[in-house]
């Protein structure tokens, strides 16, 4: 059902690469809601990937990119301005990725050159690109640029590894970044955190599955899907949240304000076997 929440405003989407990518399903999303868009993606992507059948179906152009190079960057905020007519409203920055991560090297043997790899990929390109649009005037007034995070930020999960590093930069950046395309031109820039969600990016973390299902039964409303994580962008690219900014926003389904939850709680085998945790049980049930 459309809304038609972005009718008329320009966006462009970084990241779409297949139909499990959160980047594909905002920007079906976006053009519902009334958006024209432009696609970006590594030129390797583009030649090897999906994402000109996405461009076809949304009738949009693809704009291939890098997202560590400042030249290609222009590239893609130029070309979609001569597209629009005008000024870009929305940016998402979907792009995440950790050569450590790939090559299975631990947080306690990071190979440097890997590691400034990730952190220009998925965190610097952020303040890249945000630094291309704002000397190239390309963003309206308050318009919206967000990118999108992981809890790993705040808290340590085992296998994130470098990629916990390079979220933490990249919600900086919204802050810092935010605070002065705010003050000088009512551009906002937030991140959204996103509960685990099964896409490619997502199964190259170790023990995906693990955290998956462990995040899913400890949130009260279970892990947010992509689908949702894109109704949720296109509330942030709308004029809805026009006061919103500096930001790290969650959509988790509750998962990061909860310390022990019901599942924890529940007895062990060992538990089950003394009768005082048998009364416990059903005074609880019986409530
Ligand atoms: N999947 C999850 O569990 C999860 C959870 C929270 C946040 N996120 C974040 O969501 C974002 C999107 O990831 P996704 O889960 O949709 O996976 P995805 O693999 O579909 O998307 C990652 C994208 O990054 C692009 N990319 C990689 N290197 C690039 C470069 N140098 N220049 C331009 N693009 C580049 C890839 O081509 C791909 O399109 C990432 O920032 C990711 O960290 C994912």
């Amino acid at each position: 059902m459309s809304y038609n929440l972005l009718k008329g405003k320009k966006g462009i989407i970084f990241g779409a690469l297949n139909e499990q990518s959160i980047a594909w399903k905002v920007a079906e999303k976006a053009v519902e809601e009334g958006a024209t868009i432009t696609l970006s993606n590594t030129p390797i992507a583009v030649r090897m990937g999906e994402v000109s059948a996405l461009s076809e179906k949304l009738n949009c152009e693809v704009i291939p990119a890098d997202a560590t190079s400042v030249e290609d960057l222009e590239t893609v905020f130029k070309r979609s301005m001569e597209i629009f007519g005008g000024k870009v409203d929305f940016v998402l920055h979907s792009i995440g990725m950790s050569p450590n991560v790939r090559k299975r090297r631990t947080y306690d043997d990071l190979d440097y050159d890997m590691l400034d790899k990730t952190l220009d990929i998925s965190a610097v390109s952020f303040h890249k690109m945000i630094q291309v649009a704002k000397k190239l005037d390309a963003i309206s007034e308050y318009g919206s640029i967000l990118a999108l995070s992981y809890v790993a930020a705040q808290r340590t999960f085992f296998g994130y590894n470098d990629m916990a590093d390079a979220k933490a930069l990249l919600e900086s950046i919204a802050r810092s970044f935010g605070y002065i395309y705010g003050r000088e031109h009512n551009v906002r820039i937030n991140t959204i955190s996103q509960s685990p969600t099964m896409t490619t990016a997502g199964s190259g973390v170790k023990g995906m599955d693990k955290l998956f299902d462990f995040a899913d039964r400890m949130a009260p409303l279970g892990n947010a899907s992509a689908d949702e994580c894109a109704d949720y962008c296109i509330v942030m690219f709308s004029d809805l949240t026009r006061k919103v900014t500096m930001q790290n926003l969650f959509h988790d389904g509750g998962f990061s304000s909860v310390g022990m939850s019901f599942v924890q709680w529940l007895p062990t085998k060992k538990d089950l076997m003394s009768t005082k945790m048998k009364m416990v049980i059903s005074f609880t049930v019986n409530r």
